[in-house]
């Protein structure tokens, strides 16, 4: 059987990971900037994760959401703590999109609604509700067309007020950071009108998470640059640290009943245990401080360096803008410099590296471009 082929792919075989650092199976050595996808929150292999999760293991991998769990109520009560959001209740699911989709149906069902907005050059996932709010056409196939999906202009307040005051939008969707869309920031008092809005309308406020999410914007959630709290957080991507996890932080207003939101390998023992890991590490390790003065320091250099470029970003979530297309810069830093960076559209260079990254392994990155800018 052939693989079905809906990847482009760099002929590179990783093998071996730690840390930022992956090794290939010819032995080459690469520094990871991108954390595949913003996923490796803590570092690769991180001892006290593969531990937990391999011991895991040997004593049960998964049973189903009918018998006890105690790991579920240990991981929801270390995310409460971590995040600032101990009164809110957490359900636990298997991906990005598979939490939005939840959480977008949560809304409807707790506000008897059925239209929804977001924004413009929003990424939300590719599943049916998820991805007609996601603002690709391309990836929106004629079943996924959605007459409830409203995408407006981000930061212009009036427009959404129009909107909500026709009383029937169940709720707002927004990244934290837009990472697929360019590292684009919502303002705080943008967030913060938001949130009043969907108060004096009676709808809900999603906050997407997903890749701003965990510690990497500098802190727990990039939203609390705003002083705002969101009825429901989606969160997958670092969560697990490439275990794949997702999860919806939900307000305690919203009350479940049974059957309500299901799903049969959510929050199972392997991916509490990977998850329980991933916040006794940040914890233990600060690395939501860390993101905060690596990714200060990666910015200050960057914009001391006169390359034509314009850099924005908060904490590990950088992107790098230029005037033209950036597709050969990322193939020399990944085969000449043996350096993984991602891409936002065609111009910008993203960078989303483990949150455990170091001043000196950003110096080794910032030495690479200037030379690949062939500025000294
Ligand atoms: C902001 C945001 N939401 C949702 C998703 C979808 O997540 P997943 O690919 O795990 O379904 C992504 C993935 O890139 C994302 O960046």
């Amino acid at each position: 059987m052939e693989l079905f082929d809906v990847y482009p792919l760099f002929d590179i075989t990783p093998e071996k990971a730690f840390g930022c650092v992956v090794w290939d199976n010819k032995a080459n050595q690469y520094l990871d900037l991108y954390g595949g996808h913003a996923v490796i929150s803590i570092g690769h292999s991180h001892p006290h994760y593969v531990q937990k999760v391999a011991g895991q293991l040997q004593q049960i991998g998964f049973y189903s959401n009918s018998i006890q769990n105690p790991l579920q109520k240990e991981l929801a009560t270390k995310l409460g703590e971590i995040s600032g959001y101990d009164s809110y209740q957490l359900f636990l699911c298997n991906s990005g999109a598979e939490a939005n989709e939840n959480a977008i149906k949560l809304a409807s069902f707790e506000t008897g609604r059925k239209k929804f907005i977001s924004f413009s050059k929003a990424f939300h996932g590719r599943t049916s509700a998820a991805v007609s709010l996601t603002d690709n056409p391309k990836i929106i196939a004629p079943v996924n067309e959605n007459p409830n999906a409203k995408i407006l202009p981000l930061g212009n307040l009036e427009e959404i007020e129009k909107e909500l005051a026709k009383g029937d939008v169940a709720a707002i969707i927004i990244e934290g950071i837009q990472g697929i869309g360019g590292i684009i920031i919502p303002d705080a008092s943008f967030l913060e009108g938001l949130r009043e809005l969907t108060k004096q309308y009676g709808s809900l406020l999603i906050l997407d998470e997903i890749q701003s999410g965990y510690g990497r914007s500098g802190k727990f959630f990039a939203h609390q640059y705003a002083y705002i709290e969101p009825d429901i957080i989606t969160v997958a991507k670092g969560m697990g640290n490439g275990f794949p996890v997702g999860g919806v932080l939900i307000a305690p207003e919203i009350k479940p009943w049974a059957g309500m939101l299901g799903t049969t390998f959510g929050g199972n023992h392997l991916a509490c245990a990977a998850s329980i890991a991933v916040v006794d590490v940040m914890n233990k390790e600060d690395l939501v401080e860390n993101a905060e003065k690596v990714g200060n320091f990666m910015m200050d250099e960057l914009n001391a360096i006169d390359g034509g470029f314009s850099v924005r970003g908060k904490g590990l979530m950088v992107g790098i803008e230029f005037p033209v297309e950036v597709a050969g810069i990322r193939k020399k830093l990944l085969f000449e410099h043996h350096i993984f960076t991602g891409v936002s559209g065609k111009n910008m260079i993203r960078l989303l590296p483990p949150l455990c990254i170091t001043e000196e392994e950003v110096s080794t990155f910032l030495k690479a471009f200037k030379e690949v800018l062939a500025i000294n």
